[in-house]
């Protein structure tokens, strides 16, 4: 497995609104953090169903009421703070948290933490599937 070799500059804590998200990808593996409580709660971007990305659009990842994080493809709920899922095909899941430092407000990606397998992108698999053919 890989590991990050490098403390990468996430963002400041008044850069995001409450519930509100940010994107990072590094390394081709992507993470997502969401302001909650005046704290950050980091996951990697990886449904623990089918191991695809949670969001339907970008900075995306919330379910209508703003209170739990909800996957795209079929679903499932998480809540923000724990990642655990509560709701859907993986229920008792968690998602993968990213390790992060905290400086003041300034949040960074920690370094030395293992790096998830890169997710499958089941959209661009399909278009170079229908290119091969
Ligand atoms: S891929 Fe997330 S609930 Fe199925």
């Amino acid at each position: 497995m890989d590991k990050l070799d490098r403390e990468i500059p996430l963002c400041n804590l008044d850069d995001l609104e409450e519930q509100q998200a940010i994107e990072l990808t590094i390394d081709d593996r992507r993470l997502f953090a969401i302001r909650q409580d005046n704290q950050l709660h980091a996951y990697w971007n990886i449904c623990p169903h089918l191991g695809i990305p949670l969001n339907w659009a970008p900075n995306k990842f919330l379910d209508l009421d703003n209170a739990l994080i909800q996957c795209s493809s079929h679903g499932a709920l998480f809540h923000i703070d724990s990642g655990k899922c509560i709701a859907g095909p993986c229920t008792g899941q968690r998602l993968q948290p990213v390790t992060l430092r905290a400086a003041e407000k300034d949040y960074f990606v920690a370094a030395d933490q293992t790096l998830p397998a890169a997710p499958l992108n089941l959209r661009e698999q399909a278009l170079a599937d229908l290119e091969d053919s």
